[in-house]
């Protein structure tokens, strides 16, 4: 029998999404409740079937197109680049359109680093963020926030090191909720150009804050555009998850480099999608914001249902995206308690070890995708599940 050629210690260091693991423990057990995907309950704006519509009208869209993306999609993000968030560039020389913001992240690692250099990832940090690093033969240096998950710059610095290339950070943030003050993020954009890095902020979340928390793009810093590449997404906000278009604002320097990486892995995105994507931005921020309204409703009914846990399960501050990280006394590895609430109580949540929180016993609560009533169903099934499977 022939053995097929070794798999590479690269690629066997990267760590096994978890999703899949948890989504067949899901099918084994009708009837579960998922808070686990990170996905929204809406799809897009219907606006989208007239850019559908003018994309048929061109025989040429069935051809490739510009590795940077359309002409019109670019105009569009440049208008909101300066409405929404402050940063005032030509989209020509700074903006690239990506098949979502996941491969923003990648085409950032591949554009920046070599082999062996750092990537220091404040934790908890984003899965895909930190297996792309590894994918891409880096080593990600992961940097932990405090108890209310946010960020402490001073460590985020002393991790520094002659072969650290970037600082990640994301906010609204993935795992955490945590919505970064301005202040600390323009502290992590300043280490980074003071010490000759890039900062890759992921900003997927951007629309999602609650109460008094405000986003705050680090691309609008004035001097940052020679060193931050900021990443959206149209995937959370406009419903596009499998349309695949997000967008980096990168410095004009690195242009060149995210193309070639970009035309090898992609050639463009796809064109359909971009033209759905200029009718969703031509609707603007009104086509979600029902929504993220019904999603503020639904967070502040949570928060009263997680108050019952009492010290049984805690969670710092989450103003923003739609997820909660709680903090569960209790013994049990966490991806055995996710079985154990799948199997025994019907609800599947994510365990911290996917966002590399190896201590304690930490769940992540997604209450973006499911109807309003679906997720307080499955957050009292998770509250009565933590209240029998605690110490
Ligand atoms: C922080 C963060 N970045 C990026 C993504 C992926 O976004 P996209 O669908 O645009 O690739 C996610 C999805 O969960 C996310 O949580």
């Amino acid at each position: 029998m022939r053995s097929h050629p070794e798999i590479p210690a690269r690629m066997q260091g990267v760590q096994d999404p978890v999703i899949p693991i948890v989504g067949e423990w899901i099918r084994d057990n009708p009837g579960t409740i998922s808070l686990g995907q990170g996905v929204v309950s809406w799809g897009p704006p219907p606006e989208i079937y007239s850019g559908i519509a003018a994309f048929r009208e061109e025989p040429d869209n069935h051809k490739y197109q510009l590795v940077q993306g359309i002409p019109q999609l670019l105009g569009c993000i440049q208008s909101k680049l300066a409405v929404d968030n402050n940063i005032w560039v030509r989209a020509q020389e700074r903006v690239v359109v990506t098949a979502g913001a996941n491969m923003g992240f990648m085409n950032s690692i591949l554009a920046v680093t070599d082999p062996g250099d750092e990537v220091i990832l404040p934790a908890p940090f984003y899965f895909n963020h930190e297996m792309a690093v590894r994918i891409a033969g880096c080593v990600p240096r992961v940097v932990p926030t405090d108890e209310n998950n946010q960020l402490q710059p001073a460590l985020l610095a002393e991790a520094v090191n002659e072969r650290t290339r970037a600082i990640v950070t994301i906010s609204p943030n993935n795992p955490s909720g945590a919505v970064y003050p301005e202040a600390d993020i323009r502290a992590v954009n300043t280490i980074c150009a003071d010490r000759g890095l890039y900062h890759i902020t992921d900003e997927a979340y951007e629309y999602f804050t609650y109460g008094g928390a405000r986003h705050f793009s680090a691309g609008c810093i004035q001097g940052a555009g020679e060193h931050t590449i900021s990443l959206f997404s149209l995937s959370k906000s406009y419903g596009f998850a499998s349309w695949r278009i997000g967008y980096m604002v990168i410095p004009p320097h690195l242009m060149v480099p995210v193309k070639k990486i970009q035309d090898t892995n992609l050639i463009c995105p796809p064109v359909i999608s971009q033209h759905a994507a200029v009718a969703a931005m031509n609707a603007g921020p009104t086509a979600f914001a029902t929504g993220i309204r019904a999603l503020a409703g639904v967070r502040e009914k949570i928060i009263r249902l997680l108050a019952g846990l009492g010290d049984k399960a805690t969670f710092g501050p989450a103003d923003g995206a739609f997820y909660f990280l709680l903090n569960v006394r209790s013994q049990q590895k966490p991806l055995e308690l996710v079985r154990q609430l799948v199997e025994r109580h019907k609800v599947a949540v994510m365990p911290g070890t996917a966002f590399g929180l190896e201590e304690g016993c930490q769940l992540r609560v997604a209450y973006g995708a499911l109807s309003p009533e679906n997720a307080l169903e499955g957050m009292g099934r998770l509250v009565e599940g933590l209240q029998a499977l605690t110490d």
